[in-house]
């Protein structure tokens, strides 16, 4: 989709479907789409009587026939109150409309630019773009008869807009972030027959070309090399060679700070041995969803250039059943010589992260953010809202969790209390992978922070966030890329502390 701002009143812009917002209670046009016109100002305030629902947040309602206007159609968009209107918002209203411009065939499409309090001209500018790019995403890479509605251009518009070259600037950036988004989205939607460790790897290579990262992919002969008996006793079972992939970003060399971004990459998780039920199984090729998103995140801080450090490992893997596949009741001594007792080979992501944890720290790592699709546990919890932290350090979680406000990406902190380590002590090794069912989610994070030694480290568990059966706002139904944004978000962050 082509995007170019405008600096003209929104009724001269020619397009197919002209996008304007209404606020809620105060029942007056958002400022910004002002300037509409007489005569659809007054159809708006016809519409706005008769039906006072449609400046409710997230409704839309067809204009057609306006006269005095550029647009063929305008799209009426309620954005709900305005003290609710956040910049998150501004992304789901923009995702609404573009969806609602597909439906009416619309091949170029223009928008007002938003009244958000407390955010800049700049940010919304951002946020329009990328819930429009996020919200017209689709996945139908194995549809035969593939005849969507594509939207060819979006226009904002605004007589207050910035200058060019700013405008222009916000609008690549936002772009390289949803582009970003959208390329994890893809990874995670597609069958583990196609997404199998060699292409995640495949992918993560045309990254590092396109953008001038550093990669290294490890494949099993390597992991033997490095001893990471944990992550080998996962892939055993599974005909597919694991791979370890490693991007790696120095925008800033003066800093001995080196930021690790680990992903899990199970591309299929059948449980192994301990076999998963057969209902929704399939749903288990999104379980690289973490990689996914670290991938994503590599992409744009590629392009983005932040001055900060970071190396992003993701280890990818198939978890089967087979004559060969690893067993309840095995001990595992993982990269970093702790001993691992498997209670359950489902529990198979934390082997895999905590070897690649482990490497993390021999290649220098100074701090840690683990993602992944770890336990159902977590769906129980938070449902598909929020993603649950966990983390052993203050000041390292507050930085995640504030890059997760700005993004949308909600997200909660569990506690962390050391009680809870006696569910994961083996009476045979030093860990056992599973600490049963109680606190499923706090106790696969304890497990890992075992492996962290004295690092600022936080594991984000995106098991119910990573997808979903229905769309909702910037969110289509299957993969969301969750993490992607809050991961880029954080890096440019880090980067803006450093300067
Ligand atoms: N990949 C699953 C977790 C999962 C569940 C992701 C639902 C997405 C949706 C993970 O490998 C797993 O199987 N976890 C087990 C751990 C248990 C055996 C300790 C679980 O949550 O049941
Ligand atoms: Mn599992
Ligand atoms: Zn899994």
């Amino acid at each position: 989709m082509q995007i170019e701002g405008v600096i003209v009143s929104p009724t001269d812009v020619f397009c197919d479907a002209l996008i304007v917002g209404v606020f809620d209670e105060i029942v007056e046009i958002d400022a910004m789409s002002q300037a509409l016109g007489k005569q659809l100002t007054s159809l708006i305030d016809s519409m706005l009587r008769d039906q006072p629902e449609c400046c409710q947040f997230g409704e839309s309602s067809i204009i057609h026939y306006a006269t005095e206007v550029g647009a063929k159609r305008v799209i009426l968009m309620g954005l709900g109150k305005k003290d609710e209107f956040t910049l998150d918002k501004v992304r789901e209203i923009s995702a609404i409309a573009i969806r609602a411009g597909k439906k009416l065939s619309s091949k170029t499409v223009a928008t007002v630019v938003f009244n958000c309090k407390n955010a800049s001209l700049s940010e919304v500018t951002q946020a329009i773009v990328q819930g429009t790019v996020l919200g017209s995403y689709e996945f139908n890479h194995y549809k035969t008869d593939n005849k969507d509605n594509k939207v060819d251009k979006l226009i904002v518009v605004g007589k207050d807009l910035p200058r060019a070259a700013v405008l222009a600037q916000d609008f690549k950036e936002a772009k390289i972030i949803a582009d970003s988004v959208n390329l994890a989205r893809d990874l995670t939607n597609h069958p583990s027959s196609y997404m199998k460790p060699s292409q995640m790897a495949l992918v993560a290579r045309d990254i590092a070309i396109q953008t001038g990262l550093e990669i290294n992919v490890m494949d099993k002969a390597n992991m033997e090399n490095h001893k990471m008996n944990a992550l080998l006793s996962v892939a055993q079972g599974s005909d597919i060679p694991p791979n370890l992939i490693t991007l790696k970003y120095n925008g800033n060399p003066q800093s001995k700070e080196l930021i690790a971004f680990i992903g899990k990459g199970i591309t299929f998780d059948s449980g192994g041995i301990s076999l998963k039920p057969s209902e929704k199984m399939g749903d288990m090729k999104g379980d690289m969803a973490g990689g996914a998103a670290v991938l994503g995140a590599m992409r744009a801080i590629g392009y983005l250039q932040p001055k900060v450090n970071i190396v992003a490992l993701i280890p990818c893997s198939e978890n089967m059943p087979s004559g060969r596949a690893f067993k309840p009741g095995h001990v595992i001594t993982s990269m970093s010589g702790k001993t691992i007792e498997i209670i359950s080979t489902d529990a198979e992501g934390r082997l895999l992260l905590v070897d690649a944890i482990t490497y993390a720290r021999k290649i220098g790592a100074t701090k840690i953010i683990d993602i992944a699709t770890l336990t159902g546990a977590c769906v129980v919890a938070l449902g598909n809202v929020a993603s649950g932290l966990v983390s052993n350090h203050d000041d390292w979680s507050q930085e995640i969790l504030k890059a997760s406000m700005q993004t949308g990406e909600k997200m909660w902190l569990m506690p962390c209390y050391e009680e809870y380590l006696s569910q994961i002590k083996s009476d045979i090794a030093d860990l056992k992978n599973s600490g049963g069912r109680m606190a499923g989610t706090i106790t696969a994070g304890i497990f890992i922070k075992q492996f962290v030694g004295d690092l600022p480290w936080v594991h984000i568990d995106i098991a119910g966030t990573s997808d979903r059966d229905k769309t909702k706002g910037y969110n289509l139904k299957g993969a969301t890329g969750v993490g992607a944004r809050t991961l880029i978000q954080l890096a440019l962050n880090l980067a803006e502390n450093a300067s």
